[in-house]
């Protein structure tokens, strides 16, 4: 029978026999898996663990600040935030095609991240927020292959060229006490509830090309649409275990439709909203919102967001959809 505190004092022993004296990096994301990940390393290995933060220039509203605010406090100036937003971005020039983003963003993470990992000088460990379910469908690469019809890329991909020995604090556990594990470390509950968020980030939720402009207007859309599901209480914990929204966001559409605003004519692009119930996330129904709550979002989205004259619902499951639209 296990309890979070069992499972800590384990991992705990476990990591800091494995580490012995030396030091340790850790890049989080602001995921849950490398959150609890760190918190636990940090546990085991205190001033011997470094946590790299990249800010791609492609996260959510508050993100960042989220990320420093769970961090800050334990790890203080080994807490390395990096911010790589121009670099993403340039890379990600003119480009449209959804696996070329992918691509480009993965291969950039790698390249930014070593260049910070080197400046660190010899640091001999690197901590992997893989969990069980990673481990099992990675052991099974028939089935893995038919299920991920898209290249993820996430936070953990080994640096080429640089020569990790991995500590994997999460390797035994599931999702639910990977979440047990990180609130017991005393990790806040907006970490610790965070709807998956792709490796790729916004750049896949920008379709057309990803320029500063239309991830700012994305941002603003999205950090709306969240607003409102979480007013009506539909994002808290127990809404998510009682089979409720797994995930919700807004996707800018490179689509310009006519408009009026007072007597103005407008010409602006299009945010489409998706919500879905699931339970694994390989297949997901979408969310039967209460057409109130649809409303006041459209509304609030046209009248504050500059740059969306236009707000549709996405009424597809997965599959034939997937639940990101790139
Ligand atoms: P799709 O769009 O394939 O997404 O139905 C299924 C789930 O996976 C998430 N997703 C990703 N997660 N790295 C990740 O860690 C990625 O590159 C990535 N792409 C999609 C998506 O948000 C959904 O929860």
């Amino acid at each position: 029978d296990w309890t979070p505190e069992s499972i800590i004092t384990q991992a705990v022993e476990r990591v800091r026999t494995q580490a012995g004296g030396q030091r340790v990096l850790t890049a989080v994301s602001g995921g849950v898996d490398s959150s609890v990940a760190t918190a636990l390393a940090h546990r085991a290995v205190g001033e011997q663990l470094t946590a790299v933060f990249v800010d791609n220039g492609l996260l959510r509203m508050g993100e960042r600040e989220q990320v420093r605010a769970a961090f800050e406090g334990t790890l203080g100036p080994r807490l390395v935030v990096v911010d790589a937003a121009d670099t993403f971005l340039r890379a990600l020039r003119g480009v449209t095609e959804p696996e070329a983003k992918r691509r480009i963003i993965g291969e950039t993470f790698i390249r930014v991240f070593e260049h910070e990992a080197r400046k660190l000088g010899e640091v001999p460990f690197l901590v992997q927020g893989t969990i069980y379910p990673d481990v099992v469908e990675s052991s099974a690469p028939d089935r893995n292959k038919a299920a991920r019809i898209k290249t993820h890329h996430n936070v953990g991909g080994l640096p080429e060229g640089l020569t990790f020995r991995l500590i994997e604090p999460l390797r035994y556990l599931f999702k639910d006490e990977v979440r047990a594990v990180g609130q017991a470390l005393g990790l806040p509950a907006g970490l610790i509830w965070r709807q998956p968020f792709p490796g790729p980030g916004l750049a896949v939720r920008c379709l057309g090309e990803v320029t500063a402009e239309r991830l700012e207007i994305l941002r603003q859309a999205d950090a709306v649409f969240t607003d409102e599901l979480g007013r009506a209480g539909m994002l808290n914990q127990k809404e998510r275990e009682a089979g409720g929204i797994a995930q919700a966001f807004a996707v800018l559409l490179p689509v310009y439709s006519v408009g009026v605003m007072g007597d103005q004519r407008t010409y602006h692009e299009t945010a489409a909203l998706r919500a879905v119930t699931t339970e694994d996330f390989m297949t997901a129904d979408w969310a039967r919102l209460p057409y109130e709550l649809l409303a006041r979002v459209s509304s609030r989205i046209v009248n504050e967001v500059k740059g969306v004259n236009r707000v549709v619902y996405d009424v597809t499951s997965k599959p034939p959809a997937t639940i990101e639209w790139e």
